[in-house]
């Protein structure tokens, strides 16, 4: 199962907010893309593929959703319209209920955690963990298993703290020296895992 988690200190952590003004909402247009790009090949989703979202934004941090269709396009909640994708994280954060994980619907739950604990879970079940960065290791020279897991941040990047830690123990990768949108590193990566035959 390949992963990926996306962190946003700033992503909006309750349901009230307006899908016609995503960038005012934390930026929720980024997340959309990154869970467009996480998902979408043409004409099918991506089995094998799961999206961690870890919001921080206020007011009821942090959310972390666990979204996992597995290929699956009839639950009606995934689609690749943009408003769609604002519309089921809404519904998400509207449904979370503190420390106990929601599943909202198959393949789609939240609970109110912390990056650092759904990493070292993750960590705990001996997945490998990749943290996205422009100094890291350029990602052609790296063999992935099967069971790796890719951290990567906003529009703002990781914060000081979190990176200093975060590089403590998963490996930094890069795919190139621009800094790219994250929803651009999600495209590459996952076309770089595909090349790789993983
Ligand atoms: C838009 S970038 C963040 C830009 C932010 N100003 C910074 O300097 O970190 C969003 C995320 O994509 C990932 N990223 C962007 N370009 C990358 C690259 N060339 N290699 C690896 N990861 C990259 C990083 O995880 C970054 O936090």
């Amino acid at each position: 199962m390949r992963e990926f988690i996306y962190f946003s200190n700033k992503a909006r952590t309750s349901g009230n907010f307006d899908t016609r003004k995503l960038m005012d909402a934390g930026r929720m247009d980024i997340v959309c893309h990154v869970l467009i790009h996480s998902f979408f090949l043409s004409h099918k989703i991506r089995e094998n593929t799961k999206l961690h979202l870890v919001f921080n934004g206020p007011p009821n941090p942090p959310q972390h959703f666990e979204i996992f269709p597995n290929g699956r396009r009839t639950s009606g909640s995934i689609t690749l319209s943009k408003k769609d994708v604002a519309n089921l994280i809404k519904k998400m954060l509207y449904k979370s209920r503190g420390g106990k994980r929601i599943e909202v619907e198959k393949g789609y739950e939240i609970e109110k955690k912390s990056l650092f604990k759904v990493i070292g879970e993750l960590k705990k079940q001996g997945k490998e963990i990749y943290v996205l960065d422009v100094k890291g290791k350029d990602i052609r020279d790296v063999e992935f298993s099967s069971d790796a897991v890719f951290v990567l941040a906003d529009q703002d990047g990781f914060p000081k703290k979190e990176l200093k830690k975060l590089k403590s123990f998963a490996n930094p990768v890069s795919v190139g020296r621009e800094t790219y949108f994250a929803s651009q590193v999600v495209a590459i990566v996952n076309n770089e895992l595909d090349r790789q035959g993983i």
